[in-house]
C-alpha cells in the first residue's frame, strides 16, 4: 500500500465544451467488440490486470450492445468519480442497463441522485455496525448447520455450501422468514429467478417476449410468484410491527418503521425493490467471497496455519485482514460503472456524455507500487497498513459504496472463523482454481472443491 502520488494531476474536470467528434479515446485493446467481451468473458480479473499493464491507468474496451467503456486504474482517479458530482456521475443509470429488469425502477442500485439518496438513507441504518451484531449468532448457527452436511473423506465443491448459508442468514435476518415451511418455499422462488433472471440480465436483446417459453416469458412468471410472496411478507411483518410483537430486528421490520424525511413510509413496491436488491447484490456476492478465501487459504499453508492459531486464541485481527486480503486478490466484482451525463476530461482525455466510466477493481488490487508481490496471498498487508479507500475498492465508493459491506465483512469473518476452527480441509488439487464468471460475480471455477479429511472437531 505505498502508492506514489505521481498521477495525482489526473484529475477530473468538467468539460462543457468537449466534443466527442474530435477527441480520441484512451487507448485500448484492437479488434471487434465481440471480441473484446469474450476476452473479457473468459477471465475478466487477468483482463484487466493486463490492459492497466499494457496502456497505462486510463484505457478503453468496446463491448457489443453496452458499447465502450472507458476505465480507470489508478487512486486518484478512481477518487475522481467516487467523490464527483452524483449529478454527473450517474451509477444508477449506468447499472439499470443491466439490472432494472430483475430490481425494478426504485432500487438503490438503479436510482441516482436525490430519488438514490431517498432510498439509500433508510437503507443504511439497518446494515450499520452495531444493528449487524445481532445477526451473529445467527449467522453461526446456520454455519453449523450447513457444516454437518459434508461429506468426510470425499472431494466435494464448497460453494454452494457457502451459497446455502448465505441465503438462509438473508431470507431470515433480512427478511425475517423463520417458518420452515415458508423459508422452503421461499428457498425455492429464489432459485426459480435466479435461474431465469441472468440470461436476460446478460442479453438485453431477449427482453421481449418471442412466447411462452422465451426466456423474457420464463423470467417475468418467475419474478411475478416471487413477488407475489414478497408483498406477502411485508403484509405480514406490517401486521406484526403494527400489532407491537416483540423480538423482530430483522431488516424488513426496521424498514416498516422507518420514514423518509418527508414523514412518509416506504411503499410496498419500493419495500419490495429494495429486498430484491438486498437479496441479490448479497447473497451470491458474500458466498463467493467465502469461497474464494478457502480456495486461497488451501493454497497458501502458512497463511492458514496463522489463522487457525489466531482464531483459536479468540484474535480477530488476523481474521479481518484474511477477509480483506480475499477480496483484494479475489474481487467478486471486478468493476463498477458510472455513466457521464455530461462531458467531462478524465486522465487528461475529453469523454463525452453518455461514456460509461468504469473503476477498474481488479486492475488497482494488483498494482504493484500499491500492493508489492500482487500475486502473494498475505493479508499480513492489511496489518502493516490500512485498506485505503481508494486502493481497495471491492465495495466500490463514494455516495454508492456497497451499503452491506459492514454486513459482509462481519459475515465472511463469523462464517470463515467456524470453517478454519472446526474443519481440517484439503485441496484434492492443489492448482488454483481458475476465476470464472458466474451471473454478475467472479467465481472459482470449480467452485473451490474442498475435502473435508476428519469429522469436524466440536
Ligand atoms: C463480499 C460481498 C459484497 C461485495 C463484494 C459487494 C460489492 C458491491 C459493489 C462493488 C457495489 C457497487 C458500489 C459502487 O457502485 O461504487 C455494491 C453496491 C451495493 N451493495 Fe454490495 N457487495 C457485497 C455484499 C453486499 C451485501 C451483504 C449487501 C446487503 C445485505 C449488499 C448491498 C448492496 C447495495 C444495496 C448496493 C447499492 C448501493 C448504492 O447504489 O447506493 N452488498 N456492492
Amino acid at each position: 500500500m505505498a502508492y506514489r502520488p505521481a498521477c495525482m494531476e489526473q484529475a477530473t474536470i468538467p468539460h462543457p465544451t468537449a466534443s466527442s467528434a474530435s477527441s480520441p479515446l484512451p487507448p485500448g485493446p484492437r479488434g471487434p467488440a465481440i471480441a473484446q467481451a469474450l476476452l473479457y468473458a473468459r477471465d475478466p480479473l487477468g483482463f484487466l490486470i493486463r490492459l492497466q499493464k499494457r496502456h497505462g491507468d486510463v484505457f478503453t474496451v468496446a463491448f457489443p450492445y453496452f458499447g465502450r467503456a472507458v476505465y480507470l486504474a489508478s487512486p486518484p482517479l478512481v477518487k475522481s468519480i467516487f467523490t464527483g458530482s452524483p449529478e454527473r456521475f450517474h451509477a444508477g443509470e449506468a447499472n439499470a442497463t443491466v439490472l432494472e429488469p430483475a430490481l425494478g425502477p426504485n432500487s438503490v442500485l438503479t436510482l441516482d441522485e436525490a430519488p438514490h439518496m431517498r432510498q439509500r438513507k433508510l437503507l443504511l441504518p439497518p446494515f450499520h455496525g452495531e444493528q449487524i451484531s445481532h445477526y451473529g449468532e445467527l449467522m453461526r448457527e446456520i454455519t453449523m448447520q450447513e457444516m454437518e452436511s459434508w461429506p468426510v473423506g470425499e472431494p466435494f465443491a464448497l460453494r454452494p455450501h457457502t451459497q446455502r448459508i448465505t441465503l438462509a442468514v438473508i431470507m431470515r435476518a433480512v427478511f425475517g422468514v423463520h417458518d420452515e415451511d415458508r423459508l422452503t418455499r421461499f428457498e425455492k422462488l429464489i432459485e426459480d429467478f435466479s435461474a431465469r433472471v441472468n440470461l436476460v440480465i446478460a442479453l438485453p436483446p431477449l427482453r421481449r417476449s418471442f412466447g411462452r417459453w422465451s426466456p423474457w416469458s420464463r423470467f417475468l412468471r418467475a419474478r411475478e410468484a416471487l413477488d407475489e410472496f414478497i408483498y406477502e411478507e411485508i403484509a405480514i411483518r406490517r401486521a406484526e410491527v403494527e400489532a407491537g410483537s416483540e423480538g423482530h430486528d430483522d431488516v424488513l421490520s426496521l424498514l416498516l418503521s422507518a420514514r423518509h424525511d418527508d414523514g412518509s413510509p416506504m411503499s410496498d413496491e419500493e419495500l419490495r425493490d429494495e429486498l430484491v436488491t438486498v437479496l441479490g447484490a448479497g447473497h451470491e456476492t458474500t458466498a463467493t467471497g467465502l469461497a474464494w478465501a478457502m480456495e486461497r487459504l488451501l493454497r497458501a499453508p502458512d497463511v492458514l496455519q496463522r489463522l487457525r492459531e489466531s482464531v483459536k486464541a479468540g484474535e480477530e485481527d488476523y481474521l479481518d485482514a484474511t477477509v480483506k486480503e480475499t477480496l483484494r486478490a479475489r474481487p467478486v466484482i471486478v468493476d463498477v460503472a458510472r455513466k457521464l451525463t455530461e462531458p467531462a476530461q478524465i486522465g487528461g482525455y475529453d469523454l463525452p456524455a453518455g461514456t460509461f466510466v468504469m473503476a477498474a477493481i481488479a486492475a488497482l488490487h494488483y498494482r504493484e507500487d500499491i500492493f508489492p508481490k500482487p500475486q502473494e496471498f498475505r493479508p499480513e498487508r492489511f496489518l502493516e497498513a490500512k485498506a485505503d479507500t481508494y486502493s481497495w475498492i471491492p465495495f466500490g465508493g463514494g455516495v454508492r459504496r456497497c451499503i452491506g459491506a459492514a454486513f459482509a465483512e462481519y459475515e465472511m469473518r463469523i462464517i470463515l472463523r467456524e470453517f478454519v476452527a472446526r474443519a481440517d480441509l484439503s485441496a484434492p488439487d492443489p492448482k488454483p482454481e481458475r476465476v470464472k464468471v458466474r451471473n454478475i460475480t467472479l467465481a472459482p471455477g470449480k467452485g473451490t472443491r474442498v475435502r473435508l479429511n476428519r469429522p469436524l472437531s466440536a
